[in-house]
């Protein structure tokens, strides 16, 4: 409980994170979101065709780690894996040491249920998710309506309403949710 609270988690919100694994000497890292249901307890739905879903299964313990900024994803996704180093990442200020309390298997994916062993949570601790850009690109594209022609109008509203889906399933009952609400009220 601690822990997520001291981080500043909302239940259910999904965050965008870095988890590693530690097999065999060998430290694997990849960008996946992670959510927490009662401030006690995290979850990750990973897709079995990932390292990280065999990682985890085998070894029952990750870090997540909670990058200081985008860039760390793209280093996590795009950068040669390191072969020996740690799960806590640089870059990321703050990090949770989790252990496996549950798999759900889900057909191409399982929801993997985890209890908080260690925490750390440093100066420059950022909590990332989605739904604040796409609330912004939802303004931005809001803002190009009067100037549009009929078939841009369609695809731009259209836009607008698969951000405000992300935004409801990312961060539910938040005020992301309700200012991009309030666009789709006004297009309609
Ligand atoms: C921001 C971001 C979030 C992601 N979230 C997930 C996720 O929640 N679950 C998942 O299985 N893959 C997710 N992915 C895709 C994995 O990171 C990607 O498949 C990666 O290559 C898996 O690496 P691995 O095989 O080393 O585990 C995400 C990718 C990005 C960029």
């Amino acid at each position: 409980m601690d822990a997520l609270q001291r981080l500043g988690l909302e239940r259910d919100w999904i965050y965008e994170t870095i988890v590693a694994t530690h097999v065999k000497g060998r430290v694997n890292s990849a960008p996946m979101g992670v959510w927490t249901p009662d401030l006690e307890s995290i979850k990750l739905r990973v897709y079995k065709r990932t390292r990280t879903c065999e990682d985890i299964i085998e070894n029952r313990r990750f870090v997540v780690n909670f990058p200081n900024s985008i860039k760390e994803f793209y280093g996590a996704l795009l950068d040669e894996k390191s072969l020996n180093g740690s799960p806590f990442l640089e870059g990321c200020d703050a990090a949770l040491e989790a252990e496996v309390s549950g798999i759900d298997d889900r057909g191409d994916c399982v929801d993997i249920a985890a209890r908080i062993l260690a925490y750390r949570i440093g100066e420059n601790t950022r909590l990332i998710n989605r739904a604040e850009y796409l609330a912004l690109e939802s303004l931005i594209a809001y803002s190009k309506l009067p100037s549009s022609s009929k078939t841009e109008r369609a695809s731009i509203v259209e836009a607008i309403k698969e951000n405000h889906r992300i935004i409801c399933k990312t961060t539910p009952g938040s005020r992301f949710q309700a200012l991009v609400q309030e666009l789709l009220g006004r297009i309609q």
